[in-house]
């Protein structure tokens, strides 16, 4: 089973296993917007306590089952919750996928920790390719996946729902780092 590391630490990020009691701070930056959560998979949270429940379930996953690995990204200067990065890992493959507040977008700090983490990911031996797709309309997100280190590989048609947007399945650029 993939074992990541429980916290890591990048120039001006500290990534940390996300307690239950987190939920609160990352409610507040990045999971009760709308406008964040626009190209996701999951609504903007109305309520604390679903976060609450998300985190408990992930933690169950370190703990146990390694299903899905999530780290809370802090500012190191402030401590300040910036977003959430998580993989998923299915044999030789892991997916990833982040997010962060509006108020930190634009300053490279999402790159710098996916950057961070494809590397560590694809530097595993038993891992082969280190994915993750956005929505076709978020070019920014393609864009840090490139500068992060993988590749553009093409356009899955109608792979994901965006519930924020609508029922509809959407259009996703893929990029993957492989060895
Ligand atoms: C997408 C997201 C992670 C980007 O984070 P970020 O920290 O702002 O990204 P960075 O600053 O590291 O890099 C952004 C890059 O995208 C570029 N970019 C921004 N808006 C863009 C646009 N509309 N079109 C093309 N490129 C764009 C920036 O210019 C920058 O590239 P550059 O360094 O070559 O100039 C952040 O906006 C976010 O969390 N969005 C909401 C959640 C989300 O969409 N997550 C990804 C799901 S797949």
């Amino acid at each position: 089973m993939l074992r990541p590391p429980e916290t890591f630490t990048t120039n001006r990020l500290t990534a940390q296993r996300p307690r239950v009691e987190d939920a609160a701070a990352a409610f507040a930056a990045y999971a009760n917007d709308p406008e964040v959560t626009r190209y996701l998979s999951w609504k903007a949270y109305d309520r604390v306590e679903p976060l609450a429940d998300f985190f408990r379930a992930r933690q169950e996953d370190w703990e146990k089952t390694g299903l899905h690995f999530t780290w809370l990204l802090r500012l190191r200067e402030t401590q300040e919750v910036v977003g959430l990065i998580g993989c998923i890992p299915d044999g030789g493959k892991v997916t990833l996928g982040y997010v962060l507040g509006k108020k930190f977008w634009g300053r490279g700090l999402a790159t710098e920790v996916l950057r961070h983490l494809v590397a560590w990911l694809i530097a595993q031996p038993e891992i082969f390719r280190v994915w993750a797709y956005c929505d076709v309309e978020n070019p920014a997100s393609a864009r840090v996946m490139e500068k992060a280190g993988m590749t553009r590989e093409g356009i899955l048609r109608r792979w994901h729902v965006c519930p924020t947007i609508g029922p509809s399945l959407r259009d996703c650029t893929v990029c993957a780092r492989v060895k």
